[in-house]
């Protein structure tokens, strides 16, 4: 089936066809991953540039991993070496950039709107790999993967995301995704971590009890304290908010027995999970999280460059 995006910026764009062809083929590149081999030479000649201006471990490792899977050509801009240090602004960068013909640039900024005016400026494909507290497309698909395999479906799952909705892109993009694949959303969240219009993400409702509303949950989904984007909001001491919303091992009783809790990482431990919960067994599918951002990265890289055509021939 032909894939019609150039760009993976908002995922509202994409349909569930559009998702469930992403995971499908993220499927297939999970088995290259198994191999002792794990080299395809799908994008050979691809040149692929990756400009992380905020700071990444998942995001950044997975998207250059996929891309050597591949067998693209990358390189890296932007951060404390490039010539940004020196004044240079993004779109000049840009400009410099494109002069090496390049197929695709994967973009994380700390402003909102990033990948989107670099589009603009850029015949080059564009993968917002996270920009300032508004989305994170790529994030929301390797979660969606990791519940989808785990639980068979998307469709008709109650998924609870918690924590810090108001100042996380994560959830800008997540809960969108979810709503798309025919999933249930909660936002669970003291006021105080809400945006204005909290309705505008999609969620189906949204409370301040997090007790009353994880029996109903089929995955739970914590998000992190976004300390460097707090601006002054009021928050409890991190001590008090883990008592009041972190997913504890007094609060396991409250899930049903086949409730998977994600974490899009890196987790303050102690705050939005404890130990118990982010290394349980059976429930923590946080390290899947993370393999599943390599297949999926692939799968974006490959099908918004090349279409399906070869992949099974
Ligand atoms: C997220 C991010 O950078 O927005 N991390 C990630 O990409 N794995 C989530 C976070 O930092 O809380």
């Amino acid at each position: 089936m032909a894939f019609n995006h150039k760009n993976l910026i908002d995922i509202t764009e994409y349909s569930a066809d559009d998702i469930m062809q992403i995971l499908e083929t993220a499927t297939t590149f999970q088995e290259v991953n198994e191999r002792k081999i794990k080299k395809v030479p799908l994008l050979k000649g691809i040149t692929v540039v990756n400009m992380f201006n905020e700071p990444s471990t998942r995001t950044k490792s997975s998207f250059e991993l996929a891309e050597s899977r591949l067998s693209c050509d990358k390189l890296s801009a932007g951060g404390k070496s490039s010539a940004t240090v020196k004044g240079e602004s993004l779109l000049d960068t840009m400009e410099t950039l494109n002069s090496y013909k390049i197929d695709m640039v994967v973009i994380r900024d700390k402003m909102a709107g990033a990948p989107y005016i670099v589009s603009q400026h850029t015949s080059a494909g564009v993968i917002d790999a996270g920009d300032g507290k508004h989305n994170h497309p790529t994030q929301a698909l390797l979660d969606l993967f990791t519940i989808w395999q785990r639980k068979g479906t998307l469709d008709g799952l109650k998924v609870g995301i918690v924590g810090d909705i108001g100042h996380s892109r994560v959830v800008g993009s997540l809960a969108p995704a979810l709503k798309i694949m025919g999933a249930t959303v909660y936002g669970i969240a003291p006021q105080t971590l809400l945006p204005a219009r909290p309705d505008l993400l999609g969620f189906d409702a949204v409370s301040s009890h997090i007790d009353e509303v994880l029996p109903e949950l089929d995955v739970v989904y914590m998000l992190r304290i976004q300390m460097e984007r707090l601006d002054g909001a009021p928050f409890p001491s991190l001590r008090e908010y883990n008592k009041l919303y972190g997913l504890t091992e007094e609060r396991d009783r409250l899930l049903k027995p086949d409730t998977i809790v994600c974490h899009p990482g890196p987790i303050n431990r102690g705050v939005e999970l404890d130990d118990y919960m982010a290394d349980h067994p059976e429930r923590s599918v946080i390290l899947d999280q993370v393999y599943a951002g390599i297949c999926v990265r692939m799968a974006v890289l490959y099908l918004l460059l090349g279409g399906n055509n070869e992949l099974n021939s």
